[in-house]
């Protein structure tokens, strides 16, 4: 159950504004840690012309959860043709936090993939290894200082083998 008032629902179109704005934030508040040029990077990856692209394609996932019509988080995802899913990025706002938001993404994205027969699902992460733990992720790899000094972890998912 997500929160009275909040809802989880794919973005649409006329989101894309609204989640363009809420990344740019995400940037500032909670992924700083990251080199300046890394943090360009990602910034330029997800422009409204490149969120826009990625509604279109019918192998990516883009959920946004909302209390009312403020966007308060979101799910960014993939699904390669390999039949692998991936997920990008996971946010909540800080208020909204420990209030089963990010779970409810997290959730609404791997029914997505076990819609499409995708039974593998991996992400990359820096400091919430024991967040994805909780959510039956498995450590599948660790990467010392992958990106400028910051250690990543890789996480993945079995959806065949979880409840
Ligand atoms: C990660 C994030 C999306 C979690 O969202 P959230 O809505 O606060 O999380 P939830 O309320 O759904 O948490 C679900 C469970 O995980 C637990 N949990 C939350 N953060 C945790 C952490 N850092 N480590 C371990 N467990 C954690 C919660 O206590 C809760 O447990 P419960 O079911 O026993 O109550 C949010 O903290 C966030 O936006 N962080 C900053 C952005 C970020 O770094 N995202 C991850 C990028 S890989």
């Amino acid at each position: 159950m997500v929160r009275p008032g909040c809802q989880i629902r794919k973005i649409r179109y006329l989101d894309l504004f609204k989640l363009r704005r809420l990344f740019k934030r995400a940037l500032d508040l909670d992924f700083n840690y990251f080199p300046d040029n890394y943090l360009k990077e990602v910034d330029g990856q997800n422009t409204i012309f490149k969120l826009f692209t990625a509604k279109i394609r019918p192998n990516r996932i883009l959920v946004g959860a909302w209390d009312n019509d403020k966007l308060i988080g979101y799910i960014i995802g993939h699904m390669t043709s390999k039949k692998l899913g991936q997920i990008f990025w996971l946010f909540v706002l800080p208020n909204y936090r420990g209030a089963h938001i990010g779970q409810n993404l997290l959730n609404t994205a791997l029914q997505s993939f076990r819609d499409q027969s995708i039974d593998h699902v991996k992400l990359v992460t820096h400091k919430y290894k024991d967040y994805y733990l909780s959510q039956n992720f498995y450590q599948e790899k660790f990467y010392p200082k992958l990106i400028g000094d910051i250690d990543m972890y890789l996480m993945a998912i079995d959806l065949n083998k979880i409840p």
